[in-house]
């Protein structure tokens, strides 16, 4: 279907071609003064110059013109030549009515389907995973919902740190606390055991004791540097020391991920594509693609207009170890060659924007995809009140099920002192503070235009006023109670016939669906939805204080109401869905 905004755009912009003008001028936009009318066009202001016209009298024209059409009930002129435009009713009712019968409450998909990747995630097996890999999720979550719902094939891959120095850092840690593992042993042939040799628990204190040994002794550096090397050399041993690593965290992630709600096609990580490597070093070196550094293999990215000094990738270091450039360059390979993505969406923190613009320009350089495939989606920092990144109270990194069950208290809290879910037993009222958790700390991130960094605040989160992911489940749950009520009393839905300007309002609020969809695809943006999902429920409310639902006695009106409220909760779930929010029945 199509938007009234867009409909009357084409009706504008066929009146401009009849003047001679393009047609792109007819262009309508929702009205920045709603209180004059809900649309506006100001393409008279950029004709006049070409029809050689004042714009009021350009605008003045295109009124006459679209007089009497069946979408306008009236136009008025602003200004030095803003066209007002005033919707007739029958475009409200046609309009509204359009919207109830299409499944997708009025969004359209793509004419344009790409295969798109989604790296996100990223979690690194040694190391505890940190709110940065949070927002990774939230954000990376929604925009494979957004492109999926759109029609894009999407594949999704968390891409788990799992190569390089920290496996390093763990091999050694346990080769020192358990010398006598078969692991260690040069010249065992048997079996591998099936066990693992190390807790979840071992691998989170095992990282951070090696790391900080490495800081301060070179020697215990250089031990870490060697085996990391042994590891990508193929040292059988190490190899299945990974395997267990990777094995181990993942049990431990695959819960974590659960909890939030977020869902990956592949489980990838770097070390997956350690195989192609040398093949595609040798490759690189046979076209000229790298060139020797002090020691190292590079390939050279930086260009003349190059405002800042652009580094070069290093694809192995002076000790011939593949760094993180390395695996990011062959994962782009073994994509192409396995997936062949249109797209791919690093949604990784802004501080790694660097690395990312090295690896596009080497991927690009070296033949393997071309920059305009590859896109970074970087994001802000989530700060404590402190204006600094945000930890625990004891200045460690919060882990992302500490972080879910501080949500989950803080719910209950909330809904306890707002008299929440009283009288519902407590398997249900747990569900309900889980989803308010989780819809606190979701929306409370993606709300935030995706650079800008924000304060944690889980008091702020967790409110049922402002803009915050309970407040919106609230009001979905409200408009889902009402529909029950009416279903009890034997009321039917009927056709909507828009009357009163909050039902108006409603409507418009509706129909902007597609427009914000788009738009927060188009730019990655999901706050942009956020915006969406905000406006029509605030609209909702102001249309359910103005208009009686159950108690109207008229029955047209009341089933156009009835219609009216389950096609908001419609497209609130759809939307609140694609931000990967899930509405309680009941609260
Ligand atoms: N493991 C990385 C980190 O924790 C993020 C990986 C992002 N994806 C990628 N293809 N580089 O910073």
């Amino acid at each position: 279907m199509t938007a009234l905004v867009q409909q009357l755009s084409i009706l504008l912009g066929g009146k401009f071609a009849d003047k001679g003008l393009p047609a792109s001028l007819g262009q309508v936009q929702v009205s920045d003064r709603p209180d004059l009318a809900p649309f506006q066009c100001n393409g008279a202001l950029g004709a006049a110059k070409l029809a050689k016209q004042s714009p009021r009298d350009i605008a003045k024209e295109i009124a006459e013109a679209i007089k009497g059409d069946p979408l306008i009930a009236q136009t008025s002129i602003a200004g030095p030549g803003f066209l007002n435009i005033v919707p007739s009713d029958t475009a409200y009712e046609a309009q509204a009515n359009a919207l109830v019968s299409d499944t997708r409450c009025g969004a359209t998909k793509t004419d344009t389907p790409k295969k798109i990747i989604v790296d996100f995630g990223g979690p690194n097996v040694a190391k505890p995973m940190h709110v940065g890999h949070l927002r990774s999720s939230v954000i990376g979550d929604a925009l494979q919902r957004m492109a999926r719902f759109a029609g894009h094939d999407v594949v999704s891959d968390i891409h788990l740190g799992d190569w390089g120095l920290q496996m390093g850092h763990l091999i050694t840690e346990l080769l020192d606390e358990k010398p006598d593992l078969p692991y260690f042993d040069k010249d065992y042939t048997g079996h591998w055991p099936e066990v693992p040799p190390v807790s979840l628990n071992d691998l989170s204190r095992l990282y951070p004791q090696a790391a900080a040994k490495a800081k301060a002794n070179e020697m215990r550096m250089y031990r870490s540097r060697r085996a990391t090397k042994a590891l990508q050399a193929g040292q059988p041993g190490y190899r299945a020391l990974l395997r267990h690593f990777i094995a181990v965290s993942r049990a431990g992630l695959e819960a974590d991920f659960d909890a939030l709600g977020v869902h990956f096609d592949l489980w990838k990580g770097e070390s997956d594509v350690n195989d192609l490597i040398p093949a595609m070093i040798e490759d690189f070196k046979a076209r000229g693609v790298t060139q020797d550094s002090e020691g190292a293999l590079i390939i050279s990215v930086a260009r003349k207009d190059d405002k800042k000094k652009q580094p070069p990738l290093i694809l192995l270091s002076s000790e011939g170890s593949a760094l993180y450039g390395t695996t990011d360059l062959a994962t782009i390979l073994d994509r192409k060659t396995n997936i062949n993505p249109d797209l791919t969406l690093y949604v990784v923190d802004q501080r790694q924007g660097q690395h990312f613009e090295q690896v596009f320009r080497a991927a690009d350089k070296a033949g393997l995809m071309g920059e305009d495939m590859l896109e970074h989606i970087g994001f802000g920092t989530v700060n404590g009140k402190d204006g600094k990144p945000f930890k625990t109270r004891e200045g460690g990194v919060m882990r992302l099920s500490d972080l879910l069950s501080m949500a989950n208290k803080a719910a209950r809290n909330r809904m306890d002192e707002a008299g929440i879910g009283e009288g519902l037993d407590e398997k249900t009222l747990a569900d309900i503070a889980r989803k308010i958790g989780l819809a606190a700390i979701k929306f409370a991130d993606l709300r935030n235009q995706r650079l800008t960094n924000y304060v944690f605040d889980m008091d702020r989160f967790t409110a049922f006023e402002g803009k915050t992911g309970p407040y919106l489940l609230y009001a979905a749950v409200r408009i889902k109670s009402i529909l029950r009520k009416a279903q009890d009393q034997g009321l039917q839905n009927g056709a909507i016939i828009p009357q009163k300007g909050e039902e108006k309002m409603l409507v418009l609020a509706l129909d902007g669906f597609d427009m914000a969809l788009n738009n927060a695809w188009e730019k990655r943006a999901p706050h942009i939805l956020c915006e969406h999902v905000f406006e029509l429920a605030q609209n909702f409310s102001r249309f359910y204080a103005a208009c009686p639902i159950l108690p109207e006695k008229d029955e047209a009106r009341r089933s156009s109401r009835l219609a009216l409220a389950e096609l908001t909760l419609r497209q609130l779930e759809t939307g609140l869905g694609l931000l990967g929010l899930d509405t309680p029945d009941r609260m």
